[in-house]
């Protein structure tokens, strides 16, 4: 947010705004924009409405919708999106929606976590390629297939989309580290996240195997140091670009 150069934006999409933590940050840094929170989950737009408006009733309204062909009722100023496109899937056709969709001096800025090369998530694909017993693969073929597909792509992927039309350019990463505790502490924090279409494709019996085969694996890559800290990189992809 910080990033956003816009001094005086109009209307501001918050895609994907969950329980509308970030959505009402924006309205309190914008206070003359209307801010629209979206999300394809019932359940977060109450909690989010349930929250109340905060400092500044009456502007920050809530919509359902998918991201997946979603088009914006209002002309946007800006498309702002934290930790969802992850989700989505191709990212081809979303990116340059979402951007062709804005005006000249309109901003497109969205974080993604890129965690497909990080080691859990090769070792969550390659348990699931070989964890059974004797070295087999675990669950359908069609889900290894599906958690064989990458979302999120490098920054290049992005840079190449966005540049040609884009007056101002920000694409960067940032690698955090989690300073995580208790025991199974990496497993714990997939869990809530990248491991979840892993454990809904798993059959019962599948998959508490794949988690006890996952959770040895995880914890020799990850152990837990003399302190009890479990240290856990996590690597997030950012990008702030303004149409021309
Ligand atoms: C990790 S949360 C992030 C929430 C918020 N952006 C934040 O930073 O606090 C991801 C959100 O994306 C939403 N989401 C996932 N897929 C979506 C889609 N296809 N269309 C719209 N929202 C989606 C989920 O319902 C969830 O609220």
């Amino acid at each position: 947010m910080g990033r956003i150069p816009l001094e005086n934006p109009r209307v501001i999409y918050d895609l994907g705004c969950g329980s509308g933590n970030v959505t009402r940050l924006l309205a309190d840094r914008w206070h003359d924009a209307n801010v629209i929170g979206m999300d394809n989950s019932p359940e977060m737009l109450a909690q989010a409405a349930a929250s109340g408006d905060g400092m500044v009733p009456g502007r920050v309204r809530w919509e359902e919708g998918d991201l997946a062909g979603w088009r914006p009722a209002q002309t946007p100023s800006v498309f702002f999106s934290n930790a969802v496109i992850q989700w989505v899937p191709d990212h081809h056709e979303l990116v340059p929606r979402l951007w062709n969709t804005l005006p000249p001096g309109g901003c497109l800025a969205i974080q993604a976590p890129l965690s497909w090369d990080m080691r859990s998530h090769q070792i969550m694909r390659e348990t699931l390629a070989n964890g059974g017993a004797g070295g087999q693969p675990v669950g359908s073929a069609e889900l290894r297939s599906a958690v064989g597909n990458r979302w999120v792509q490098d920054p290049d992927f992005y840079y190449d989309l966005l540049a040609p039309e884009a007056g101002h350019l920000d694409v960067w990463t940032t690698e955090y580290q989690h300073v995580l505790t208790g025991d199974d502490a990496v497993l714990e924090w997939v869990t809530g996240t990248g491991l979840r279409p892993i454990l809904n494709g798993l059959e019962d019996g599948e998959r508490e195997s794949y988690l006890e085969e996952y959770r040895s694996r995880l914890n020799l890559e990850y152990p837990k140091r003399p302190d009890g800290v479990t240290l856990y990189p996590f690597r997030r992809l950012f990008f702030v670009a303004v149409r021309r």
